[in-house]
């Protein structure tokens, strides 16, 4: 038989799809709620948007006509002050998500193993399936936290090349400790620490600086959750110097636009004013982490992000989706192993986690 797709590569043609969230406007008619009254809380974006500069800027930029710098200039040398740390290991992508597929394209060869902890963030094993990795699976203990022993038995069995974590992590909000990150790190393969979240932390580290120390660390962040710039696709990495000439060959020269680079900077520029929102966001957290923790069929996880996991006991976690979704509130369920009795929600503003829990009065 005649494959139609024969075309087609063979791994994409086996790949599952991703799984997108809706936009605004398709899920605004689909529920017959207007967008501005939707509570979006899916996402783990942040709700105040980003600071008014921001939009002042775009609002009247006279470059949009002209394509960007390929090596994202200004906002790498305001990062590299920020952090004290040298330009020339930092790279800029389309988000993150740009940045964790890149590394695997520079990094594996069709059939390499990359270690993935689940439940995660999805796309260590799309980009993995994407770049024909063989993903080596070390689900996390119930609590989420790692299992470590079994990841040190896996790198000896498999020798993978490269081990992806989120820190903290998504969908839990967890971290793990300086003792967990320095066995990681002396692992023979190359570590990714995801810091997409580390804005919002109180307690736990981030391990940025600590890049520079060694050659097989490599840091990645983002300007979507804390800087409110989730829809410019804005996030950079911090790499072992010698990495960056080698990411620079396989990066699409235009891959950041010259909008995203000028939110970027001018969120970086002023900085006191997107740290009120990280600010309100953590106090918001804590808010909705004390309302939750009142529901006897809840149990919030304690989070250093912008979400809090909560297991839903004696009602289905997916109705509880389903009817706040009725009302025009949108979180976030998955049905995976270990967690299809939870639902993650994003931190809102005290209005929307105010209307949250009073929808949540009505459901148990
Ligand atoms: C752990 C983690 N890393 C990266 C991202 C995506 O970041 P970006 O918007 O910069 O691609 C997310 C978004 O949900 C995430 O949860």
């Amino acid at each position: 038989m005649t494959n139609k797709f024969s075309y087609i590569r063979p791994h994409i043609q086996e790949m599952h799809p991703y799984e997108p969230i809706l936009p605004f406007d398709v899920l605004s008619s689909e529920l017959g709620i207007p967008p501005e009254r939707l509570i979006k809380l899916d996402a783990n974006e942040n709700p105040y948007g980003p600071i008014p500069e921001v939009r002042a800027a775009l609002a009247n930029s006279n470059a949009l006509h002209i394509y960007p710098d390929p090596e994202s200039r200004q906002i790498r040398k305001l990062l590299a002050e920020h952090h004290q740390l040298r330009e020339s290991g930092i790279v800029i992508g389309a988000g993150a998500d740009e940045l964790i597929d890149l590394i695997m394209r520079i990094v594996i060869e069709p059939g390499d193993k990359v270690i993935n902890c689940p439940p995660t963030f999805g796309m260590y094993a799309f980009d993995g399936a994407l770049n024909q990795a063989k993903l080596i699976s070390l689900p996390r203990r119930g609590d989420f936290s790692l299992d470590l022993p079994g990841i040190l038995q896996a790198v000896e069995e498999h020798k993978p090349r490269l081990l992806f974590l989120a820190n903290p992590n998504n969908p839990d909000g967890g971290m793990i400790s300086d003792h967990e990150f320095q066995q990681l790190v002396d692992l023979p393969l190359l570590l990714v620490m995801d810091e997409a979240y580390v804005q919002f932390i109180e307690h736990g580290r981030s391990v940025l600086k600590e890049v520079v120390s060694y050659t097989n660390l490599i840091v990645l962040r983002t300007f979507s959750k804390w800087a409110g710039l989730a829809g410019l696709r804005i996030g950079y990495g911090v790499f072992p110097e010698e990495f960056v000439p080698m990411l620079m060959r396989a990066k699409q020269p235009y891959n950041v636009s010259i909008a995203a680079e000028q939110a970027a900077v001018i969120t970086m520029q002023n900085l006191p004013k997107a740290e009120e929102n990280i600010a309100q966001i953590i106090k918001n957290r804590d808010q909705l982490y004390q309302a939750l923790a009142q529901f006897s069929w809840l149990k919030p996880y304690p989070s250093q992000a912008n979400f809090i996991l909560c297991q839903v006991e004696g009602v289905s976690a997916f109705d509880v989706k389903q009817r706040l979704r009725k009302q025009g509130i949108l979180i976030r369920y998955f049905d995976k192993p270990g967690l299809s009795d939870h639902i993650r929600i994003s931190i809102g503003t005290e209005e929307q986690i105010e209307k949250l829990i009073t929808a949540l009065k009505g459901i148990g």
